[in-house]
């Protein structure tokens, strides 16, 4: 790997909660997890709901405090430099969270303002980036007018106006429709090939196979492999064979085509509905993780 822009050392979260018995006790939401990215990477943390993956989120842009383990984002300790790290970091929260009372341009103006960005120098971003997300003619409407999609592409235009060389998205498409999220996908690309790292959340499979460099599957605060999607399904295999049983479909996987066809063969193609197929993420995230996405 390249240089590293992000890296967590035996990440931990605990929170404080009530037990059954009522009695305070901590519940851990990130178990120590340990990984870095590369400069340019496109990286995903793919689990389930409640894997942790917000909390970690929040601990790598500093909006929480990890009970223990370190970060380092761009070779800066989050504990000594984390006013540096703000200035190069951008971040796409889960939920909407504009001034509600402020128009599209505003919010911007705003974020730019916080971020101490010479005004001539702040129209032109705004503009740039407003056009980039087709927000351009909305504006100067208020943001409680805009639709889910409208607002996911705000909070990234917003999220890049102090031109940030790391990109953190938490669920950047969730609840939106296909043509939105694939013009979302498009951009983070472009970003990527413009060299800026990005680090993303996602409970959807598909958008982790087709977005990601590399992805980390987690589950229960956990790290259970990090690999690009293709090894992930080389290690599998790279053949499955998929059919009917009584209790619904089965499936197993095989290095080499000649040993998944000479597999199928020997069930019965037409009444057990037998399809040999590229292994794809699903799979390999169903045999880790034993549960099938957003379940
Ligand atoms: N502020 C909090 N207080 C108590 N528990 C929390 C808090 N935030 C998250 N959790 C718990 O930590 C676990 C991980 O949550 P989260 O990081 O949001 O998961 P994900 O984003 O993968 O769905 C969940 O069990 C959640 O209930
Ligand atoms: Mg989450």
């Amino acid at each position: 790997m390249n240089e590293l822009i992000i890296e967590m050392e035996d990440l931990v979260k605990e929170f404080p909660h009530t037990n059954e018995a009522q009695k305070k006790a901590w519940k851990t939401a990130v178990a120590g997890v340990t990984l870095s990215v590369g400069r340019g990477e496109v990286f995903g943390l793919l689990g389930p709901n409640g894997a942790g993956k917000t909390t970690i989120i929040r601990m790598l842009t500093m909006q929480t405090r990890p009970t223990r383990g370190r970060i380092r984002i761009g070779g800066r300790d989050i504990e000594t430099d984390a006013q540096e790290i703000k200035k190069r970091i951008g971040v796409v929260p889960q939920h909407v969270n504009f001034d509600q009372e402020l128009t599209v341009w505003q919010n911007m103006e705003l974020h730019a303002r916080l971020h101490h960005i010479a005004r001539a120098e702040r129209t032109a971003r705004i503009e740039r980036l407003l056009a980039e997300m087709a927000l351009t003619e909305v504006r100067n409407d208020s943001v409680r007018r805009l639709s889910g999609g409208m607002n996911r592409r705000l909070l990234i235009a917003r999220a890049l106006v102090h031109d940030p060389q790391v990109l953190f998205l938490d669920e950047p498409t969730v609840a939106l429709d296909p043509q939105i999220r694939r013009r979302i996908w498009d951009f983070v690309r472009d970003l990527s090939r413009r060299g800026v790292t990005v680090f993303l959340t996602t409970h959807y499979i598909e958008e982790a196979e087709a977005l990601c460099d590399r992805v980390a599957i987690i589950n229960k605060g956990r790290l259970i492999a990090v690999r690009t999607p293709r090894e992930f399904c080389v290690r599998l295999g790279a053949y499955a064979v998929e059919w009917d049983e009584a209790a619904g479909r089965d499936y197993r996987f095989f290095h080499t085509h000649e040993e998944a066809r000479a597999y199928a063969r020997t069930l019965d193609e037409a009444m057990q509905r037998v399809l040999l197929r590229p292994t794809n993420l699903e799979d390999v995230f169903i045999e880790l993780t034993g549960r099938k996405e957003g379940l």
